[in-house]
């Protein structure tokens, strides 16, 4: 029977998980166990706080429903999120691919189609009127064809429809499909900069870390096509006041636009549109790219 010290109880932990099959896994546990253990070292760690971290974690997971993602929140606003999301990118990414940024708890899937032209602003149509126009295509910039660009967005009043009173409507989210040439012509209406759910355990903590919990205006943006890495994106708008501290560290410098009327090539040159061209990195024969996010309903428990 081992004498367990301070020291001792790790690498005994460590000693009973190595009977894991999965190697990956067995890195994984190991190295969660390893770093937990440094930090409660590193903090002393007293009972009231361990039992204070633990009754936390639960209202996280009491706090989620198929509408709502508190644990993907947490994520987002330790940096975790993001720093996936980087080292993500990292794995493959062709230099010339657009940057990407967080998903966010509010994607669904399967949203509603439009035709170039349509707007996704359906119930929710106060805001001013935007046009996102431009081209998808390949690192060489070759034209995409037939591309699904799936956007979503707030409300003029910061909220997602899932956050509105009947969440089953979908609304200020929709799939574009790129024409013979690459090119989309999308409309919306302009988004404003919101706040993280803050009713919520993570909302209280992020309040008790004396931040202020907002996230610039942005519009979400997932492109895909078949033979590509998908590309999750979003585009922020440089006017806000916010841009330089988002709550959740999805904003770079490349994502950031500023509306104007009469572009060349604007479809409409009496109203406000962004140009931005997504660029697509190829995937490798056999490569299946994983998203860093997911909709919040398809995020179930793990089998038993
Ligand atoms: C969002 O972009 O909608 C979002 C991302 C992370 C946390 C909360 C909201
Ligand atoms: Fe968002």
């Amino acid at each position: 029977m081992p004498d367990l010290d301070r020291m001792g109880v790790t690498e005994e932990a460590l000693a009973q998980i190595a009977r894991m099959p999965d190697p990956r896994q067995r890195e994984i546990m190991a190295a969660a166990i390893r770093h937990l253990h440094d930090f409660a070292r590193e903090v002393e760690l007293k009972p009231e706080e361990w039992l204070a971290g633990i009754g936390f974690l639960t209202a996280v997971g009491q706090a989620c429903t198929p509408y709502r993602q508190e644990f993907i929140l947490l994520s987002d606003v330790l940096g975790l999120s993001r720093l996936v999301n980087l080292m993500h990118d990292a794995e493959g990414r062709e230099a010339a691919g657009t940057e990407t940024s967080l998903l966010g708890p509010f994607f669904r899937e399967k949203a509603p189609e439009f035709a170039a032209g349509e707007s996704i602003a359906v119930h929710a149509t106060s805001g001013e009127p935007l046009i996102l126009f431009g081209e998808v295509t390949d690192a060489e910039g070759r034209p995409v064809a037939g591309a699904e660009i799936d956007i979503w967005q707030t409300d003029a009043h910061g909220l997602y429809d899932l956050q509105a009173n009947d969440p089953e409507v979908m609304d200020l989210r929709g799939r574009y499909r790129t024409d013979a040439a690459g090119r989309f012509d999308m409309r919306t209406v302009k988004p404003i900069g919101y706040s993280i759910p803050m009713d919520g355990p993570v909302g209280r903590m992020v309040r008790q870390q004396n931040r202020h919990g907002m996230r610039p205006a942005h519009i979400h943006i997932l492109v895909q096509a078949p033979g590509y890495r998908e590309l999750v994106t979003a585009l922020y708008l440089g006017d806000d006041p916010n841009i330089d501290s988002d709550t959740v560290f999805g904003v770079s410098r490349s994502l950031v636009v500023t509306p104007e009327r009469g572009l060349p090539g604007a479809p409409r040159p009496d109203i406000a549109a962004v140009r931005y061209d997504f660029r697509l990195s190829r995937l490798a024969e056999g490569e299946r790219a994983g998203r860093v996010g997911a909709d919040p309903s398809s995020i179930l428990p793990a089998a038993e």
